[in-house]
């Protein structure tokens, strides 16, 4: 049995994660996975818990940007992101300090970390009380809808972890940008919460991934962050079996993400809503087109991810 911790219970938490147990909590995105990032053997667990490939490196997590430099090699672009986005939903994937005590299992084996500052009180609080990097990917069996309050953590992986904090739901909803700082030029791995045009704005132009080359990781494979039932995207409506997942004013929407038609508000019910609209009484379903405006370029990402099912 996984317990369920109030935010009150932090101590408690923190003792279980610097025993090696896995401890979800909440943050600014989606509910994270913990683990202490220094202890291969919760590494390990972490990977196991959510049957997680190997190759798939995990982001850590610290209280602040001091603990982060102790681990990862900062430049000046580096610098000025942290300066500008953290606390906040942005991961940094930097060069790994020769003296980083994280385990090689966390970071997939690769020469780069993936680190970020979260922007939630209660992570912050958690992450001073362990005083430790803390390895968290988001708190679901991989594949499937990244949690946002911690009744979808326990649906997933009751019994497979020691407890869950939990704060509510998330605010934001959608998972943290990622972006590749080991190149000359910045690259996105994955876009989030923090918009391009916010990074564009302060580093210039930004590559994209190499979509031929090997990929670098399941969060960037087509088919991920999936629901059970087909997805249809650019729906105008739904099909008589269908669920519909609206967005902007509509009356025949099942469920909308945002009857206002605003992106921000519709990330954070994005995975809520996937997972209600999931049920057998559906064949699929049929979610209506949502501009690339803002937050609607990471809530598109997910969303063609869902529909591929490769
Ligand atoms: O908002 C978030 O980022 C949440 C919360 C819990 O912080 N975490 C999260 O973790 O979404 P996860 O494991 O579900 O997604 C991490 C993504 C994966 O696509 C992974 O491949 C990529 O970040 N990543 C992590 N470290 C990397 C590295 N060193 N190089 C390239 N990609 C990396
Ligand atoms: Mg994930």
């Amino acid at each position: 049995m996984t317990d369920r911790l109030a935010p009150h219970q932090i101590a408690r938490a923190a003792a279980l994660l610097r025993a090696g147990e896995l401890v979800a909590f909440p943050t600014e995105t989606v509910y994270g996975l913990g683990g202490d990032a220094t202890n291969d053997r919760a590494v390990a667990a972490i990977f196991a818990a959510k049957d997680r490939p190997h190759v798939n490196p995990l982001i850590v997590h610290l209280p602040g940007a001091a603990e982060a430099r102790g681990l990862v090699v900062f430049d000046a672009r580096a610098e000025q992101l942290a300066a500008r986005f953290w606390p906040g939903p942005l991961t940094l994937v930097l060069p790994r300090r020769a003296d980083c005590p994280v385990s090689l299992l966390a970071g997939a084996g690769l020469d780069s970390l993936g680190v970020r500052v979260p922007a939630h009180p209660v992570a912050l609080e958690l992450l001073r009380a362990v005083g430790r990097p803390i390895a968290a990917p988001s708190a679901n069996r991989s594949g499937r809808l990244s949690p946002t309050d911690a009744t979808h953590v326990l649906a997933e992986l009751d019994g497979r972890i020691a407890a869950v904090l939990d704060a509510g739901p998330c605010a934001i909803g959608i998972e943290s940008t990622v972006l590749d700082l080991t190149g000359t030029q910045p690259c996105l791995l994955r876009p989030g919460g923090v918009t391009a045009a916010e990074l564009t704005a302060l580093l210039g132009p930004l590559a994209l991934p190499d979509h031929d080359a090997a990929p670098r990781g399941p969060g960037m494979l087509a088919s991920h962050y999936a629901p059970t039932l087909p997805v249809r995207l650019d729906a105008v409506s739904a099909r008589p079996d269908e669920a519909l997942l609206g967005f902007g004013p509509d009356a025949g929407a099942t469920l909308n993400l945002s009857p206002a038609g605003d992106p921000v508000e519709a990330a954070a019910h994005l995975f809520a809503y996937l997972r209600a609209l999931d049920r057998p009484e559906f064949a699929g379903i049929a979610v209506m087109p949502i501009p690339e405006l803002g937050l609607g370029a990471a809530i598109n990402d997910r969303l063609r991810r869902a529909a591929a099912r490769v």
